[in-house]
């Protein structure tokens, strides 16, 4: 007979199933790309964060094998015992000075982002203290906001004079703002300038998650400089964040702040301390592909011919266009069942666009999230629209119901 407690597991298994929540995942048999063999067939990907396609780029995959041979597999140990190597010095320095959220600053890489955030607001934030965030933040801001105890205060999407109100009226002894910089299921931006106005004002950390901006937004001399550099912000009071496994095209992520952040980071965050560090040959490879993420202007170039190549031909089918200007361009569709039918029909045809649910995503707006990368093709993106309005016909009906 089954124990209790197993069944117990398959019931709450069946009710997820039961409301169109049930997850699967997929099998890659390639390297990541826009073409990919998935449980066995080729198909076109729309459903990875490798924006610069640099996952398999050669030169990243030669600095891993270099690295490799240079550094051996593992870091054997946490960074404070005996995993911290000059890779990962070097990258943090190298990294320091890219982002540079204000003059000075200095950057501490982890082995995931997940990891950084839960970091970051433990260590600036405990029982005495507030931290308010957006109420579409990721899951790991939510998540280390829960683990350090502080009181959260969750204002709704970019609302400036919402969150204006709360922060006046808070009596926390240490206030911490903490958004994301790009939605990672909207694609939209966070209005950080009035962010950071706010923060001065009440003085206030505020914690920028640039996992889908960092390689992505910035200009010219700033190409790929993330967020910050999209809105010209530096401040003593921004403690960035970026992650290392989207644009980065390999693992692993990092914190750049005044020096005093970093070093409180190091001193007193369980998730850095408590955790073997990230091999020293992805730090070293790191370097090679943040080389090529800031140097090779053709790839982003090429990935926002590819955005408004999207946004323009997505104008003539039913669905409202998201307010994005960045590679994630989700089609919000509403019902569970309607995205996961459409992610299947456009499987179907060739296409991996994952359908993305609540908890993911507020009820009532599933939706596909179209993730594009320097590694597509202007066609990829024609036929993609071409077998979405294909579809309209069927799936622009059902609306948010
Ligand atoms: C906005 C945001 N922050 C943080 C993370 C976590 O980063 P990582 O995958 O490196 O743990 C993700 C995605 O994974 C994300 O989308």
């Amino acid at each position: 007979m089954t124990p209790e407690s197993i069944a117990d597991l398959e019931r709450g298994l069946e009710a997820l199933a039961a409301a169109g929540l049930k997850r699967s995942r997929r099998t890659l048999e390639t390297a990541q790309g826009a073409r990919v063999i998935v449980d066995g067939r080729e198909v076109v990907s729309f459903a990875s964060n490798d924006y610069l396609g640099l996952a398999r780029h050669p030169d990243v995959v030669a600095a891993v094998r270099d690295g490799v041979s240079r550094w051996g597999a593992g870091a054997g140990a946490s960074h404070l015992v005996c995993g911290h190597f000059a890779p990962h010095v070097a990258l943090e320095a190298e990294l320091a000075a890219f982002v540079r959220p204000s003059p000075g600053a200095a950057a501490l890489t982890f082995s995931s982002g997940y990891l950084a955030n839960l970091a970051i607001l433990t260590a600036l934030a405990g029982r005495a203290d507030a931290i308010f965030a957006d109420r579409l933040n990721h899951a790991c801001l939510n998540d280390g906001a829960l683990l350090s105890r502080a009181e959260l205060d969750r204002y709704p999407h970019g609302d400036v004079a919402h969150l204006a109100r709360r922060l006046a009226a808070s009596k926390a002894k240490r206030k911490v703002i903490a958004t994301d910089a790009v939605f990672s299921m909207d694609g939209d931006i966070a209005p950080l300038r009035e962010l950071s106005a706010l923060a001065e004002k009440h003085d206030a950390w505020l914690v920028v998650d640039d996992a889908h901006g960092f390689g992505v937004l910035g200009e010219g001399e700033d190409a790929g400089r993330g967020t910050l550099a999209h809105f010209g912000l530096a401040s003593e009071r921004i403690v960035y964040m970026g992650t290392l496994g989207k644009a980065a095209g390999l693992a692993g992520a990092f914190v750049a702040a005044n020096p005093a952040v970093i070093e409180t980071l190091v001193q007193t965050a369980r998730p850095y301390i408590f955790t073997t560090a990230a091999p020293p040959f992805v730090a070293e490879a790191l370097r090679a592909s943040l080389a090529i993420l800031r140097n090779d202007a053709g790839r982003r170039a090429h990935l926002f011919a590819l955005i408004d190549r999207f946004r323009n031909r997505m104008r003539a089918l039913p669905w409202a266009l998201s307010d994005s200007r960045t590679p994630i361009q989700p089609i919000v569709v509403g019902a569970n069942a309607a995205a996961v039918d459409m992610a299947g029909e456009l499987w179907r045809r060739g296409f991996w666009v994952p359908a993305i649910r609540p908890p993911t995503v507020p009820k009532g707006t599933a939706r596909l999230r179209v993730s594009l990368t320097a590694s597509h093709a202007l066609a990829d993106v024609d036929a993609l629209v071409d077998a979405l309005a294909d579809l309209a016909p069927r799936f622009a009906a059902v609306g948010d119901t």
